[in-house]
């Protein structure tokens, strides 16, 4: 409120030296993205830059800003989060801390090959490579828009722009997502489908609907981490649970209840 406050006291005091209202606008949105920049998390940072243009927009002040200013945010909005990935997450990077003490959970290679299936601008590749850094990490994103700055900024990966769903999975020892709680259940059909047994289905956030996880990772004021083992390859989600039941557990894993007990 403050900040909101203080980027209209700036454009009124603009528009009262007998300057545009686009003036003003343009002083208030500057010092509101300037007041973003110290703030804590990426959710403030939208709110205390967005809070004073669409203020603005709302009280009819917009009305003498050309028409045209308003299709700038859309096209912008629709170049970071094409129409095609509207069904699963937009962009919201994950922590550069969300993985931390996942490696020594999982029984993976140094040199394991790992995906970050939506990787946005990278933050999940750098969560990856901070447990892993000896791995080959990979990225696929559907914005080309993120797609190409995401190359950019991870030179050493290998980044490609497509659709998660419509790549295979089937190299990868260990596919992580950050997406939406609706993704999950594909998600974890392709995952049986494509990974080889053995290999994990890691997930921030959003648990797969009605699959216990192998390792569930929580700490406070963190996002929690759940990991799936596939066991087979060729199943699907309700083959799983069929399995669950009648199979020894691998490993020497618990099953059922007990599993989920030890996973946490
Ligand atoms: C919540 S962000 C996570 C970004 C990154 N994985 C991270 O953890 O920092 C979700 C990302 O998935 C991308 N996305 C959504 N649907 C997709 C799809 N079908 N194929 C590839 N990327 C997709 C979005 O564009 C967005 O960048």
């Amino acid at each position: 409120m403050a900040s909101w406050s203080l980027a209209w006291l700036l454009a009124g005091w603009v528009v009262s030296l007998g300057h545009e209202p686009l003036v003003g606008v343009a002083a208030g949105s500057i010092v509101s993205l300037g007041l973003a920049r110290v703030a804590s998390t990426g959710v403030r940072r939208f709110i205390i830059a967005g809070g004073f243009p669409l203020s603005v927009a709302a009280c009819g002040w917009a009305g003498s800003i050309p028409a045209w200013t308003w299709l700038v945010p859309l096209g912008v909005l629709l170049l970071v989060y094409p129409v095609a990935a509207w069904r699963d997450a937009p962009l919201f990077p994950s922590a550069a801390t969300a993985l931390d003490g996942l490696q020594s959970r999982l029984n993976l290679a140094a040199d394991a090959r790992l995906l970050d299936a939506g990787c946005g601008l990278g933050h999940g590749m750098r969560a990856l490579r901070r447990e892993w850094p000896d791995a080959h990490v990979s990225g696929v994103e559907r914005s080309r828009i993120l797609a190409f700055v995401c190359a950019l900024v991870r030179p050493k990966d290998c980044v490609r722009c497509a659709d998660m769903w419509r790549v295979s999975w089937k190299d990868f020892d260990l596919v992580y997502l950050f997406q939406r709680p609706e993704s999950m259940a594909q998600a974890w059909n392709k995952a049986c489908m494509e990974l080889r047994p053995g290999a994990w289905l890691v997930s921030l956030d959003f648990p797969v609907p009605g699959q216990r996880p192998d390792v569930v990772i929580e700490r406070p004021s963190e996002r929690a981490l759940f990991a799936y083992s596939v066991q087979s390859t060729g199943s699907t989600r309700s083959d799983l649970s069929h399995l669950r039941v009648q199979t020894t557990p691998a490993r020497g894993r618990p099953n059922g209840p007990e599993r989920a007990a030890a996973a946490r």
